[in-house]
Parts: structure tokens; C-alpha cells; sequence
């Protein structure tokens, strides 16, 4: 990886992002590599170096849950240290931070402090629940949540439910899917006030996710169910000191955009045509609890409604409505390089100079970039996946 001369501020201290990164001659102007004429607002790809590497872990401590705890597509966890970085570099004095495709919320969570207004907003209920439960302000009883997950993981079992109908033998053992469904329909009784509902809900969602039969994903379970483990709900390590001025959301991001001014906008859309509602159906179906019929060997409901406009030949109307009516001093936007390289459903929806025209229109445009590892099926390898962040000042 080249480092750039003028960010090497403590030689000795200076951790590089990734080893493995291709070595780059020079930064050059985007609008070159693309063969397009350059514009005055140049951008440049920029490899990062990371200075203060923090260790970031997936596992839970004290046998408390974490919210980066679960397995989720395009998650960003891995790449905070490389978020960080970057705000750190260019958004000096910023007070509010959006994470408006939240997903798991890690991102939001990691920019979460006393002194930061994290607004979350993610378009599927069973995420919307989970990142009310981790960052939402409001008053819970540390007491009661834990007696009753306590009580909830010592439930009796009787006889068949929505679950076990459905799901259990496939996605999970008889047992478990029994046990999903029957805490699930308890959690509707118990006396809570919205915050505890949404860490109840969010501490079932996070433990089936740990003994589901599948690669990580609902689109498919594993032929062999051997997963085989009991269901265990643990306790969420919520920091609610932090979230005083928090605002959560479940909308579409283009409805929400035009009604906030964040300082920072992060922009992390799905990038394919695979909805995010295809893939965590069964997480949908069981936090919305409206026990829908469900199809196919895969046993997904009807999902017309949750359909995202940035999985559709519409992304990129859709990011430049977005970008055109976002009101804030920057936009970090996340894309990866997967356009024409792997499968046709991993294919990117919207093209580099795409985004880069819709940002420049906003102000001058960098981008950044680190290389990944890929999720993929096992079918398509992609070599020289990379993550980029397209950064904007705006000039509004
Ligand atoms: C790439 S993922 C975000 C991952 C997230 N940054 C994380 O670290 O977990 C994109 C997310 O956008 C959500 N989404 C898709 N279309 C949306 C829309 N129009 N408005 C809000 N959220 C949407 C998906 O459900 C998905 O969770």
C-alpha cells in the first residue's frame, strides 16, 4: 500500500490498513481512470492509512451482547477503523451523525457519544427494533429486562407453533423453532414499555441468529441441520448515557432525507439487485409477528412492500434524489468495486462515475480506499475486492 506522504505524522506508529492492498504509483484523478474529461471538481483515489488502529471484535464480553453480534450482509464493522479515519481527517467539529441505511447500526454506534446526535434509520421493522433497542433515548429497568430473559430462556415447551410449523426441521431444530415462536408470542404479553419490548425483541433476534441452520443469510438453510445448539437470549450491553439525543427511524431513506440536517451523512445502500428483505425474511417475519403464510422451500412471505429501489435499475435515480436533497456539511458514501466482476446479482447497480457525477454536484468529491474480503455464496471469488468511501464536502 502506498502511504501518502503528508499523512505520516508518527513514522513509527503508523499502521497501514491493509497489507495486502495493491500498491498504487500515484493518485490520479478519477475522471482519468474512467477516460472522462476532468472536471474542477477533481477527485482523487486515495489510499488510507490508519493511525490509531482500535481492535475491533466480534464476541460478545461478559457474556453480555454486543451489537456487532450478529451476521449481516454488507456490515461495516470491519471497516469502522477505516470510517473512523476518514471522519477524523475531514469533519472536524461535526455534533450529529446519520447513518440513514443503518442495517445493524454498527456504524452509528461507533460514532455514538455524549456529545454526538446519532440519527439511525433502516427500512426493515426487525432492524428498525434492534437499533431502537442500542441507541434510542428513553427509560428501560435494567432489572426487569433481565429477569425476564432470564424467565424467557426457561420457558416450557408445549406443542407446535407458527415456528415450529414453519421453520422448525429447516431452519432450526424442532425445539429451538418451538422456543422461538413460543418466547416470541410471550414477548407480546409481557408488561414493557417500548424500549424493553424493542431489547426483548432484539435479544431473540440476535439469539436466532446464532443457532439458524444457514450461511448467514435466510435466502436458503443448510441440507443438514447441524446446528444443533439450544437457544440461548443474553442480555444486550446497551450504553444509554450515550443516546440522550438519538433519533431513530424505520423509513424509506429518501422520504427521511429531506426532513434532516445531519452534520454527516452516511450513505450505505444495498449494492446488487439482492433485497435485504429476501435475505432476512424469517427475521422480518418473526419481529413483525403478523404470522404471515409463507412460500417456496425458502418459506418467505410476501415481500412487494419492502422492496428497495437501490436493488432495481432505479438506484441510481434514487441515490441522486437522495444526494440532491440531503442537507449537510458531508457525505461518506460506501460502494464496493464488485460492478462487472462477480455474478449478474452481485453486479453494482450504480456505476463509479455515476456516483461521482451525482457527489460533485454537491461539492469536490474524494474517494478513498481499503481492500475487503468479499462475502460471497462460495460460487464467485472475487479477487481485488476493495471498499471505498466517496467523501463530499458540500458547498451549501
Ligand atoms: C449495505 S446494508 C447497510 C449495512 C450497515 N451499514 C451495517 O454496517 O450493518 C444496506 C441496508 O439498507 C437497507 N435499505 C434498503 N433500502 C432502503 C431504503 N430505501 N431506505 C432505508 N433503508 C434501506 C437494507 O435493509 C439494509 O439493511
Amino acid at each position: 500500500m502506498q502511504i501518502v506522504e503528508q499523512e505520516i505524522r508518527k513514522p513509527s506508529k503508523v499502521k497501514t490498513w491493509h497489507k495486502k492492498t495493491e500498491h498504487r504509483e500515484a493518485q490520479f484523478t478519477f475522471f482519468e481512470t474512467l477516460g472522462l474529461p476532468t472536471s474542477r471538481q477533481v477527485s482523487t483515489i486515495r489510499p488510507i492509512t490508519i493511525l490509531r488502529e482500535k481492535k475491533l471484535t466480534q464476541n460478545g464480553r461478559n457474556g453480555l451482547l454486543h451489537i456487532q453480534s450478529r451476521r449481516y450482509l454488507g456490515n461495516k464493522f470491519k471497516l469502522l477503523n477505516f470510517i473512523e479515519e476518514i471522519v477524523k481527517e475531514k469533519c472536524a467539529g461535526y455534533k450529529s451523525f446519520c447513518d440513514i441505511f443503518a442495517g445493524t447500526g454498527v456504524v452509528g454506534n461507533h460514532f455514538n457519544d455524549n456529545s454526538t446526535k446519532i440519527i439511525s434509520n433502516e427500512a426493515l421493522y426487525s432492524n428498525y427494533v434492534s437499533l431502537y433497542a442500542w441507541l434510542a433515548p428513553g427509560q428501560f429497568d435494567k432489572t426487569k429486562v433481565s429477569e425476564y430473559i432470564h424467565t424467557l430462556n426457561n420457558i416450557c415447551l408445549n406443542g407446535n407453533n407458527y415456528a415450529s410449523r414453519h421453520f422448525g426441521g429447516a431452519y432450526f431444530t424442532m425445539e429451538n423453532a418451538k422456543k422461538i415462536g413460543l418466547i416470541r408470542e410471550k414477548i407480546e404479553e409481557l408488561d414493557l414499555n417500548p424500549k424493553e419490548r424493542a431489547i426483548l425483541l432484539t435479544s431473540l433476534l440476535y439469539a436466532i441468529d446464532k443457532v439458524a441452520n444457514t450461511c448467514g443469510h435466510y435466502d436458503a438453510f443448510r441440507r443438514i441441520l447441524d446446528t444443533t445448539a439450544p437457544i440461548k437470549l443474553l442480555i444486550p450491553d446497551i450504553k444509554q448515557e450515550r443516546n440522550w439525543q438519538n433519533e431513530i427511524y424505520c423509513e424509506d431513506a429518501n422520504k427521511l432525507i429531506r426532513s434532516i440536517a445531519p452534520d454527516i451523512l452516511y450513505v450505505d445502500p444495498p449494492y446488487n439487485s439482492r433485497h435485504y428483505c429476501d435475505s432476512y425474511h424469517l427475521l422480518e417475519n418473526i419481529i413483525t409477528w403478523k404470522k404471515p403464510k409463507v412460500f417456496g422451500v425458502a418459506k418467505k412471505m410476501l415481500r412487494g412492500d419492502l422492496k428497495s429501489q437501490y436493488c432495481l435499475k432505479t438506484a441510481a435515480r434514487a441515490f441522486d434524489d437522495l444526494i440532491s436533497n440531503a442537507n449537510c456539511k458531508y457525505i461518506l458514501v460506501s460502494y464496493n468495486n464488485m460492478a462487472e466482476k462477480g455474478n449478474q446479482r452481485s453486479n453494482a447497480r450504480i456505476k463509479d462515475a455515476e456516483i461521482v457525477r451525482i457527489l460533485s454536484k454537491k461539492g469536490k468529491t474524494e474517494i478513498f480506499e481499503t481492500n475487503f474480503k468479499s462475502f460471497t455464496t462460495g460460487k464467485s471469488r472475487i479477487e481485488e475486492h476493495t471498499e471505498r468511501i466517496f467523501f463530499c464536502k458540500t458547498s451549501r
